[in-house]
């Protein structure tokens, strides 16, 4: 894909819940152990956030610190994309993050796609920059996925955590490009696989009429589906990218995938010839955050300059929908040391 703006990553933030959930914890009420979860997953904490905690003011934060990191005023911003499932209110959550940050001159909205949601702003933001509408868009992925598990359900509520992250990307001079390949993909015929359903519940208006009402069911999910659709799939679309962006594996510098399962980054690493140190994971002390997945491990990884300006990463997000997407990020700014 040529450019006629170039693309640049220019920033990185996070902040989760204080609150730290261990498996230890959760075996206090639900029939599970510290070694049952670590083995199937990787997991061995998560934050969860209390009723004090807002997705909208940790969402604020980790866009706040992104937005200090590329040097830009909050009056620069074009765009806020804000990437949750878990929103505190269903008309967006998007501009509470704008009015936190007093970035008065941009246009925020969510975007809904679970776990492939940061990935599906992030392919968004570019498409903005690159037509030449917006110079400067912060990227947020924010997940509070404890207000929505079933905490009897131990099949779930173990391998989902709180937090969120959030990207500065910006316009860059031609040539330059920060996301030179990405790959998207939908099934709605397996979207049963993993959901958030409406609650059809009923309330009488008068003896004539009758109207819904609103609420959600508990998270459901099938595990071992959702395991097969990842280990397949992913490979399938990270490969699909390299071979657009004519990269190959060994060129990485790093894989970062949606933190959902150990097991199922070593798969994808594996199928991909990427040696276990190339692959980011901070799953152990989050769990899966879901839309913040991937923002979360890029920052905790540029601030321990483990990412370096000029790296190329390969990420992948997947889940819900069934949905899926990966993109080729190379990290920095053309003028970074
Ligand atoms: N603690 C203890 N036992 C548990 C348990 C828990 N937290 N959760 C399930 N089990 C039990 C099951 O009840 C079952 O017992 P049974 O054989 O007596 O019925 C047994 O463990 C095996 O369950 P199963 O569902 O077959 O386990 P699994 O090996 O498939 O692992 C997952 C379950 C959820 C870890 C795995 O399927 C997975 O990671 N799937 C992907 C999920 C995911 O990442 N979703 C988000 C994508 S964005």
């Amino acid at each position: 894909m040529s450019a006629a703006v170039g693309i640049a990553l220019t920033g990185s933030g996070a902040a989760t819940p204080d609150r730290v959930v261990t498996n230890d914890e959760l075996s206090l009420w639900l029939d599970t152990s510290d070694d049952w979860i670590r083995s199937r997953t990787g997991i061995a904490a998560r934050r969860i956030a209390t009723a004090e905690d807002s997705l909208e003011s940790l969402a604020s934060q980790a866009a706040k610190q992104a937005l200090e990191q590329a040097g830009w005023r909050p009056d620069q911003v074009d765009l806020i994309l804000l990437a949750t499932s878990s929103p505190e209110d269903l008309f967006g959550s998007a501009p509470a993050v704008q009015a936190a940050l007093e970035a008065n001159n941009a246009v925020a909205f969510d975007i809904t796609a679970a776990c492939s949601g940061f990935l599906f702003a992030l392919i968004t933001a570019a498409q903005y920059i690159r037509s030449g509408a917006y110079q400067r868009v912060l990227v947020v992925g924010a997940d509070l996925l404890s207000r929505w598990v079933d905490w009897q359900d131990r099949r779930t509520c173990v391998l989902f955590g709180d937090g969120a992250g959030a990207v500065a990307m910006e316009a860059a001079p031609e040539g330059w490009d920060g996301l030179p390949t990405m790959v998207m993909g939908t099934d709605g015929r397996r979207r049963n696989c993993l959901t958030m359903a409406h609650r059809a519940t009923t309330q009488v208006l008068h003896n004539q009429l009758q109207a819904g009402s609103g609420g959600f069911h508990p998270i459901a999910m099938d595990g071992q589906e959702v395991y097969k659709f990842a280990v397949q799939q992913v490979p399938l679309v990270l490969n699909q990218a390299l071979k657009q962006a004519g990269i190959t594996a060994e060129q990485l510098d790093w894989l970062l995938l949606h933190q959902a399962n150990e097991r199922i980054l070593a798969s994808v690493a594996q199928r991909l010839g990427i040696p276990a140190a190339k692959v980011l994971s901070n799953l152990g002390n989050y769990g899966n955050t879901s839309a913040a997945t991937i923002p979360l491990m890029l920052h905790e990884a540029v601030e321990a300059q483990r990412i370096r300006p000029g790296h190329l990463i390969a990420s992948s997000g997947f889940g819900a929908g069934l949905s899926w997407g990966a993109a080729l990020l190379r990290w920095g700014r053309p003028d970074a040391p």
